[in-house]
């Protein structure tokens, strides 16, 4: 499973890298917003942050913005996956930006049909949103079991799965276990991931035992 990064705080995605666990980051107009700074300097330091994936997303809902933004956007970094939200427009968009050979990710998707128009679209990733549906008393995971299993039905169907709107490690287990291919996990999430108190407990234990045999190491 590959891990993105949901953030456009370049410094906090900086952080990040060097855990050698980033393998792309996706971005929305809501982390642009938070971040107080121009869309496309943000996305070019991510890029030449991170070699892999790295959404930016479309703020037109016609078919002709959306391809207008969408073209200015890829041309800031090879790595550069346009996002487009999961309409009639969006979907047009993906398949002729697609076909322009252009990474793109269709998000705000809530049911398996969308999933499936978006595959259909040649998105390279669709992206589920879990902690969304939860809020709203859905259980998100379904989702995600339904998408990777219709998927999994048409071999010919190369979209990815990303899980997104993840909210907790539980997300990211369930999310693995479902067999999505990507999470998209704020930065605080995969802090988190690395935690357990029984390891902080052991690591107590095992260093005060240590300073009893008097010794040291090389
Ligand atoms: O980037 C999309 C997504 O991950 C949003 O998450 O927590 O705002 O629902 P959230």
């Amino acid at each position: 499973m590959k891990f993105f990064i949901d953030s456009a705080d370049v410094e906090e995605i900086k952080s990040l890298v060097p855990t050698g666990f980033v393998d792309g980051v996706t971005t929305n107009p809501t982390l642009i917003a938070q971040s107080g700074r121009r869309f496309e300097e943000v996305i070019a330091e991510i890029c030449a942050l991170v070699p892999g994936p790295v959404s930016a997303e479309v703020a037109a809902l016609d078919l002709e913005g959306m391809l207008r933004e969408g073209r200015y956007l890829a041309k800031i970094a090879s790595n550069v996956t346009i996002k487009v939200p999961l309409t009639i427009a969006g979907l047009k968009a993906c398949r002729t930006l697609t076909d322009e050979g252009t990474l793109v990710n269709v998000t705000l998707c809530f049911s398996a049909a969308q999933a499936l128009l978006a595959a259909k679209a040649g998105a390279t990733f669709i992206s589920p949103f879990i902690g969304r549906l939860d809020d709203v008393g859905e259980i998100g995971m379904n989702l995600i079991h339904q998408i990777v299993d219709i998927y999994k039905n048409y071999p010919n169907l190369t979209t990815q799965v990303l899980a997104a709107s993840i909210r907790s490690p539980l997300h990211v287990i369930e999310s693995a276990l479902a067999g999505a291919d990507v999470a998209t996990l704020p930065p605080k999430t995969l802090r988190q991931l690395y935690q357990h108190p029984l390891t902080d407990k052991g690591i107590d234990i095992f260093l005060a035992d240590w300073k009893k045999t008097g010794q040291s190491i090389g």
